[in-house]
């Protein structure tokens, strides 16, 4: 049998090399350890180029993290505008926050009016803790239960580990929390269940909700349990305040 070798040059014959300015962007952008694409030269053999391969991890991290493309480049800090006197001082606690996150921070509960800026803070907030490295998730309440519901009442191959891991991330946010859904007695269990694995193991979790908070609202639809697990070691941060964004638009 004659087995020939296939050499480099048989495998472009045939193939017009792509200009260097036409080539696809790295998705590690420049570097000035590697090669640009993750790999890193030592005197040993190639490896992983540490900056970049993080880099790339965390991009990955935030294109799966639940906050739409779109909102990426908009729900951040520096774009939220002056919506009352307290703003800056909101955006300072919130920058201290993020600044001295660690896995055992306390959670935030962003209460008040609809279109007051709430998710827009709560989304900046994630996105900035999964560039510092930790992981996390965006979902809305009523939609991670209904997930929930499905997976788990859905006889073939129920598989619930997406929603183990989902409750396990470093940071949660739960947005809108008590909205979407009637609060049955299967939605309260539930949801407690959900607060509870949270809890126990300390993990911080960011709700935004437009429940009556300091009214008592949440102690009423969920229980005690629910809302004093919630509130443990978490800031309240009242929107009410704010005007409504959406509605009446910046300037
Ligand atoms: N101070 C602000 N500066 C810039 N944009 C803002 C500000 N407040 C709100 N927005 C924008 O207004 C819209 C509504 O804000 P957001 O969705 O955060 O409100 P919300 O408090 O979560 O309301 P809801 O309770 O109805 O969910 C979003 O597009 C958000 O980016
Ligand atoms: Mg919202
Ligand atoms: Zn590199």
């Amino acid at each position: 049998m004659n087995m020939k070798p296939i050499k480099d040059v048989d495998l472009l014959k045939g193939i017009t090399p792509v200009p260097d300015d036409q080539l696809p962007a790295s998705p590690y952008g420049p570097c000035n350890k590697c090669d640009g694409l993750g790999n890193l030269k030592t005197k040993t053999g190639m490896m992983s180029c540490p900056d970049c391969k993080g880099k790339y991890f965390i991009q990955k991290a935030i294109e799966s993290c639940g906050v739409p493309e779109e909102l990426r480049v908009i729900s951040t800090l520096e774009q939220f505008k002056q919506a009352h006197e307290s703003t800056p001082e909101m955006l300072e606690d919130i920058e201290k926050y993020i600044q001295s996150f660690t896995k055992k921070s306390g959670g935030i509960i962003m209460h008040g009016r609809s279109g007051s800026g709430k998710t827009h803070l709560a989304m900046a907030i994630l996105l900035r803790l999964i560039e510092r490295g930790f992981s996390g998730e965006f979902v809305e309440w009523a939609e991670l239960l209904r997930a929930y519901q499905n997976s788990a009442y859905n006889e073939q191959g129920r598989d619930l580990s997406w929603f183990y891991d989902t409750l396990d991330v470093d940071i949660l946010v739960l947005d809108d929390f008590g909205k979407g859904m009637k609060v049955s007695e299967w939605v309260a269990e539930e949801t407690y269940q959900m607060v509870h694995a949270r809890y126990r193991k300390r993990k911080p979790t960011i709700i935004t909700t437009m429940l009556n908070w300091p009214g008592g609202e949440t102690d009423r639809l969920f229980g005690e349990a629910v809302a004093s697990r919630l509130e443990h070691h978490s800031s309240m941060m009242d929107f009410n305040d704010l005007g409504n964004y959406r509605r009446e638009g910046g300037e």
